[in-house]
């Protein structure tokens, strides 16, 4: 609870997506933006300026030091997750990380259980659930309309998507990996929620970086992840799933993202419009004989954003969703598909070690 008024003091570090973090808490009556961190000094005081924001820190340990945070959002890039959270939870702050989690499993396990043991809440931003279509969606599958879940397919393809090519997002040492990591955890986490999050077992992955590559070579610029990545996974309900995540493919679509489920009594699809950001959802199922298609039709009461969903569940002391424990295996889920691909073999996942992965990441 909010240690001197009855509003959560809240702090962002990051302030590229953080920006939004800072959005999303204004948002709640309850919440309020006290101070914002960033390495760059300049981007520090747009962003300050912009949200009016007064306190500012260029050394995220001195902003959670000194301002009695309750509630930290870190936004960095992916190299940072782990030490900061790990900062805030242990300044007694609840953490709201970005996704990916972190750079890897055993990174992630780290968090979860200093969270834990803190006593802090630890939630992982899979923004894509926050949609009036996947929340819709959820409350369906929940129902059991789909009866059990057999197979799955969620994919997220740019035809040429690099976000800032040359800078971090391509570069192992920072970001961990590529289109898998970055829009593929997406993809993934709503699969397996929609799913009910069942135990990944096996996997076989591929990555590949034919485009990006030779991009790179031609532009001089630094460029060492894949730019696709496929995976086929198995869980230990039997029920599998098919993961394909691209920041460069040659299709048609400029963006495209779809995600399936297949039941034994119904089945559903959430996918993107005109290869945009804005989605729509439709089910699939029989009656009395007869097949029968059904489409959402927003607005669909009862989606939050992320950030009013973290600052109410802190509020209210109820559950949230995006819990560590499913930002883990996500994790344990990438670091598997990155070594299978390496090994050119399917993976016992938990088998699977980031230095395997990543000394051997696949080529072609
Ligand atoms: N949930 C979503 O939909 C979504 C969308 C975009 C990005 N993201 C995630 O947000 C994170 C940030 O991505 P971005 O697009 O904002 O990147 P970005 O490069 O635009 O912004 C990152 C900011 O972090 C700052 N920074 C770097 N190291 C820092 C450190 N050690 N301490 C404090 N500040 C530091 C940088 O100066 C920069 O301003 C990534 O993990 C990314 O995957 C999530």
């Amino acid at each position: 609870m909010a240690k001197s008024s009855d509003k959560l003091r809240c702090g962002v570090i990051g302030v590229g997506m953080g920006k939004g973090h800072v959005k999303g808490y204004q948002s709640h009556k309850r919440a309020e933006v006290v101070a914002l961190a960033d390495v760059d000094p300049n981007r520090l005081k747009a962003a300050a300026t912009e949200l009016g924001i007064a306190r500012q820190y260029t050394d995220p340990l001195v902003m959670l030091r000194k301002e009695n945070l309750d509630v930290v959002s870190v936004a960095t890039p992916n190299k940072f997750h782990k030490p900061l959270t790990l900062a805030a939870l242990e300044a007694g702050c609840h953490v709201l990380c970005e996704k990916p989690m972190a750079m890897n499993a055993a990174e992630a396990r780290e968090m979860a259980d200093t969270a834990e043991k803190a006593k802090r809440r630890l939630m992982i931003n899979f923004s894509y659930r926050f949609t009036e279509q996947s929340w819709a969606l959820k409350g369906q599958v929940a129902s059991g309309i789909l009866g059990d879940i057999y197979f799955a397919r969620t994919i997220w393809h740019r035809r040429r998507g690099l976000p800032g090519f040359g800078g971090w997002f391509g570069k192992k040492d920072l970001a961990g990996g590529g289109p898998l990591i970055d829009l593929g955890v997406h993809r993934i986490d709503l699969a397996l929620w929609l799913m009910g999050y069942p135990r990944p077992v096996w996997v076989m992955g591929g990555t590949y970086d034919p485009i990006a590559s030779e991009l790179a070579r031609k532009q001089g610029r630094e460029f060492d992840v894949e730019d696709l990545a496929v995976a086929m996974v198995r869980f230990d309900n039997g029920a599998m799933l098919e993961i394909e995540a691209s920041w460069a493919a040659n299709i048609a679509e400029r963006e495209m993202m779809e995600t399936r489920l297949f039941g034994t009594r119904g089945g559903l699809v959430q996918r993107n419009l005109n290869e945009g950001y804005a989605y729509e959802a439709e089910l699939y199922t029989e009656r009395e004989g007869c097949q029968f298609d059904m489409k959402l039709h927003p607005p669909v009461p009862g989606c939050p954003s992320a950030y009013y969903h973290f600052i109410e569940s802190i509020l209210n002391n109820t559950p949230h969703v995006a819990t560590a424990q499913e930002g883990l295996t996500v994790m344990e889920l990438l670091d598997a598909i990155y070594a299978s691909a390496a090994a050119g073999e399917p993976i016992h996942v938990g088998a699977a070690t980031p230095a395997a992965g990543r000394a051997r990441r696949g080529k072609r």
